[in-house]
């Protein structure tokens, strides 16, 4: 075995850490994690974990979540730079800003956040949502209430077409979904005609368009179980993600499909996290992410919206 995968499995075991990894990281980091999953399974397991020390291996966000969903452990995140460009559009006090004009114009309305924000954020929120529960969320939010939905516009006008809702949206995105080639994706399709496309709802509509099944990461983990004999699959989303696919998998063929500007469409943010600064942040116990006052918010609206 690698010593830096057998250093990790030591520490692990010595400082009593529990490892979690988000779908989006290197195989490697995934390999070695005592659970991955999507957001969702993510921040339910993180209330589940019992040792003190829990490592995130995913983005900010992610780690802040575990962090308010479970206070009383450690939460390490290996690089607190590894940010999310969804939230970063998303600034809390641009954000209170617009819900206090729509009140002063006297608009009735609740906020439905997708959990990729910050703590902040989720504190002005009513409602946060992730791709596994976004649908079932949007359907509780009383049909007299306009819905204010922050930060990605791509997902909001996705659940705009499938609860028919129609929604004031924040003009956010994600610099990986945001970015995929039509044309590319078209030309595959061509080579491979019986192929099925799986796209993340984080994608615009032109390549939602071109898709046999769009939803998040868990549930194309779940559509693909559906097949039993082996199948191309043409994927849009992360392409770290096929990695656990082919994982789970091995009989289907994954196929990336290239963004515009770059042929690998990979997370920079995601990618922050190595097996290196993973051992670091064991030995080290830190970054850390410590309490916020909006926590204490945060945690109220996190708890409504995923664990009931
Ligand atoms: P999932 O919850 O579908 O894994 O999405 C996470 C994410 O951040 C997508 O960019």
């Amino acid at each position: 075995m690698n010593d830096i995968i057998k250093e990790i499995q030591e520490l692990k075991k010595q400082k009593k850490a529990t490892i979690l990894a988000h779908y989006y990281q290197e195989g490697e980091i995934q390999e070695i994690a005592d659970f991955n999953g999507d957001s969702l399974a993510l921040a339910r397991a993180a209330t589940k974990v019992e040792t003190p020390i829990i490592v995130f291996c995913g983005v900010h966000f992610m780690a802040e979540t575990a962090k308010i969903l479970n206070p009383s452990k450690k939460v390490l995140l290996p690089d607190l730079q590894a940010g999310c460009s969804l939230a970063d559009s998303c600034p809390a006090d641009k954000l209170a800003r617009y819900q206090e004009m729509l009140r002063i114009n006297d608009r009735k309305f609740q906020t439905v956040t997708y959990i990729n924000s910050t703590a902040a954020v989720k504190s002005l929120s009513d409602w946060v949502v992730t791709s596994g529960n976004a649908e079932n969320i949007v359907k509780k939010v009383p049909a007299e209430m306009e819905i204010l939905f922050v930060p990605d516009r791509h997902l909001g006008q996705y659940l705009e077409e499938v609860t028919g809702r129609k929604m004031i949206l924040w003009d956010g995105a994600c610099m990986v979904h945001e970015i995929f080639s039509l044309g590319d994706l078209l030309a595959m399709k061509k080579k491979l005609p019986s192929s099925m496309v799986l796209a993340h709802p984080e994608c615009p509509a032109n390549i939602r368009a071109y898709s046999e099944f769009v939803g998040g990461t868990e549930a194309m983990l779940n559509k693909i179980a559906t097949f039993k004999t082996p199948t191309d699959f043409i994927v849009a989303t992360e392409p770290n993600m096929m990695w656990q696919m082919e994982n789970r998998f091995p009989q289907h063929r994954y196929h990336p499909v290239p963004g515009i500007t770059c042929a690998c469409n990979k997370c920079p943010h995601m990618g922050r996290n190595t097996l290196e600064n993973l051992r670091d942040c064991l030995i080290n116990e830190t970054p850390e992410i410590v309490w916020d006052p909006c926590f204490d918010r945060a945690k109220e609206v996190l708890t409504r919206s995923l664990l009931n």
